[in-house]
């Protein structure tokens, strides 16, 4: 019993001195500073006054999209790289990553649908002329992913230099899909013309054991693929959901502009071989 007593005294002794000792060493780096927590937590500034009670939701999503976007464009860059150097096992680890980070976004949409429509009605006006069309980083993405289409930077308003620059730059430098049809020159695979590479796809699919690195990127890409063409319906669903028929805060029209974007593929020779297998 005395033995037991003191056993749990020293247990608890030793919690409170690890209590008092953790993560205080040199006391340089904390929890909030490392990730810069004040700057973070300030950042959201409400329209709306008096406030209405949805919009923190609606910044906070907004940002936190941001965030995926941002984490997005570094492994698929990675990703990228990693192919133009035959890494094939590390760009499909990081495309794998990417696929998890695009399911929590399309999942994510359902905390938004939370919000009634006439709770959003509350701040909506507030709020033109922004809109998520504006989101330098998804176009990146969308550009990166293989999508180039500059009309999209002219049809950007109000973009700092900065943000111009970076979809200059993404414009100009290779993509995923690039980099993919570099795979396949070094493997002996064609891939000149698009007749070329539907005929190298063909060699790669039916050749696994052979192609085996190179199909399982490929599927990697379409995945890829597959979870932007999620998003974009889930998007337009909520948003019909939402404000039905409305135009946009941004000045399209709205869910026929969003519809209007449901058929883009970034990878269309890669579901074009589904036909012919
Ligand atoms: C109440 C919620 C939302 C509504 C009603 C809404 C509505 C719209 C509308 C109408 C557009 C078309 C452009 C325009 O005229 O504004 C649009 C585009 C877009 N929205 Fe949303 N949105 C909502 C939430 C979100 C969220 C949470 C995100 C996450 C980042 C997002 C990202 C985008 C993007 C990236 C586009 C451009 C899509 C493209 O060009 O294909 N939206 N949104």
């Amino acid at each position: 019993m005395a033995q037991e007593q003191s056993g749990a005294r020293s247990g608890a002794q030793s919690e409170s001195e690890q209590f008092v000792s953790f993560g205080e060493q040199g006391a340089q780096l904390t929890y909030g500073s490392y990730l810069s927590l004040p700057t973070l937590l300030d950042s959201q500034h409400l329209e709306s006054d008096p406030p209405a009670h949805d919009e923190l939701l609606f910044i906070t999503i907004h940002q936190v999209y941001e965030l995926w976007f941002k984490q997005l464009l570094h492994e698929a860059a990675a990703a990228r790289n990693a192919m133009s150097h035959g890494e094939l096992w590390w760009a499909q680890h990081l495309l794998q990553r990417m696929h998890v980070i695009e399911r929590v976004l399309v999942h994510q949409v359902d905390v938004l649908e939370t919000m009634t429509p006439q709770d959003f009605l509350e701040f909506r006006q507030r709020l033109a002329p922004a809109s998520g069309f504006q989101s330098v980083q998804f176009r990146e993405l969308e550009f990166l992913s293989g999508a180039k289409d500059p009309a999209y930077v002219q049809r950007f308003k109000g973009l700092t230099e900065a943000e111009q620059a970076r979809l200059r730059q993404r414009l100009e430098e290779p993509t995923l899909w690039d980099a993919f049809l570099d795979v396949l020159r070094t493997r002996g695979l064609p891939a000149g013309s698009d007749d070329e590479i539907r005929e190298s796809l063909r060699t790669a699919a039916h050749d696994r054991s052979q192609y085996a690195d190179i199909w399982a990127v490929s599927e990697a890409l379409l995945q890829h693929d597959e979870l932007a063409a999620n998003w974009r319906a889930r998007h337009v669903t909520m948003v019909e959901r939402m404000i039905g028929s409305k135009s946009g805060t941004g000045g399209s029209s709205g869910s026929t502009y969003l519809r209007g974007r449901l058929p883009l593929r970034y990878y269309p020779l890669l579901w074009g071989l589904r036909s012919e297998l």
